[in-house]
């Protein structure tokens, strides 16, 4: 039912400058497989096959990769390296992949606007890449809110429980407690002020959201930072008729961050070793 995952990719990722200087964010490894790629295939494993990518100046490296290079292949033919290509080749028999560009980076809520072209009326999936979410079970982050947008039907933010003091990173939402994984959002704030959070409850880069959020998006003013911000467009869906926090099964990493770069790394390398 839900076809079409958005990535908002065209930020500059300065906290990892110089690095992000000239190479998108995204495409940052952990270990040997960008973080875009992590993304996608956790929206193949939910079922949506149609990736939209919003992207921005000096982010071609993603349309690349998700492309054939037929030098690379023919030069790797018949050696054991094939094994390395399999996983992307999976995804690109399985997957299409879009492309817009966002012009003047006016936000994620404005990334999301961008994306209305490649998406429709429809609802859809959006994946912030830089939050990798890893499960234990088969059953991914994304996988988690499809199945719950069966059944309630309208927009699902994925939410976890963060240090007071870091609460200024998010958006942090507060509502009624309807399952003991599931809240009935009345209250969003964009990166509140510990004194100011109405919880510790954090929105995370994982987002269930009906085509309505277009036409409230395009009436948002910038808020917080004097940008578009999707937290801002939300809170007006919630305050008209019902917008989901979910609480996800799974562990996420902040890989926008230097620190959760490399837990990440550390936790998937650790991961890989025991496998062998
Ligand atoms: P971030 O807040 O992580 O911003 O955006 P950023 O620019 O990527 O990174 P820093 O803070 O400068 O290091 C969250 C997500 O929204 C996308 C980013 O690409 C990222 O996936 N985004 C943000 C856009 O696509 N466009 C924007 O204008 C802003």
């Amino acid at each position: 039912m839900i076809k079409k995952c958005l990535f908002p990719a065209a930020g500059y990722g300065t906290r990892f400058l110089p690095a992000t200087k000239s190479m998108p964010k995204e495409m940052l490894p952990i270990v040997n497989k960008p973080l875009i790629q992590y993304g996608v295939e956790e929206a193949l494993e939910a079922g949506l096959s149609d990736m939209a990518i919003v992207t921005g100046r000096g982010k071609r490296a993603m349309e690349d990769h998700f492309d054939v290079n037929y030098e690379l292949e023919h030069q790797i033919k018949g050696s054991d390296k094939e094994t390395y290509l399999e996983g992307i080749r999976y995804i690109m028999d399985n997957c299409t992949f879009s492309y817009t560009r966002q012009v003047e980076m006016k936000g994620l809520g404005h990334a999301i606007l961008t994306g209305e072209t490649l998406i429709g009326d429809e609802p859809f999936a959006v994946v912030l890449a830089d939050d990798l979410c890893l499960v234990e079970s088969d059953v991914g982050v994304l996988s988690q809110m499809v199945k719950l947008y069966k059944q309630f039907r309208c927009s699902i933010v994925a939410i976890e429980e963060v240090p007071m003091d870091e609460v200024h990173k998010y958006g942090v939402i507060s509502g009624e407690m309807i399952r003991d994984d599931i809240y009935q959002i009345n209250t969003m704030v964009e990166k509140p002020s510990t004194e100011e959070a109405p919880s510790n409850l954090a929105i995370i880069g994982r987002y269930i959201l009906t085509p309505d959020i277009f036409d409230i998006l395009r009436n948002t003013t910038p808020g917080v930072g004097g940008e578009i911000q999707i937290t801002d467009a939300l809170m007006q869906q919630a305050s008209e008729g019902c917008v989901l926090g979910y609480k996800f099964k799974g562990r996420r990493f902040d890989c926008g961050s230097v620190h959760g770069f490399v837990e990440a790394t550390n936790h998937c390398f650790k991961s890989l070793e025991e496998q062998r």
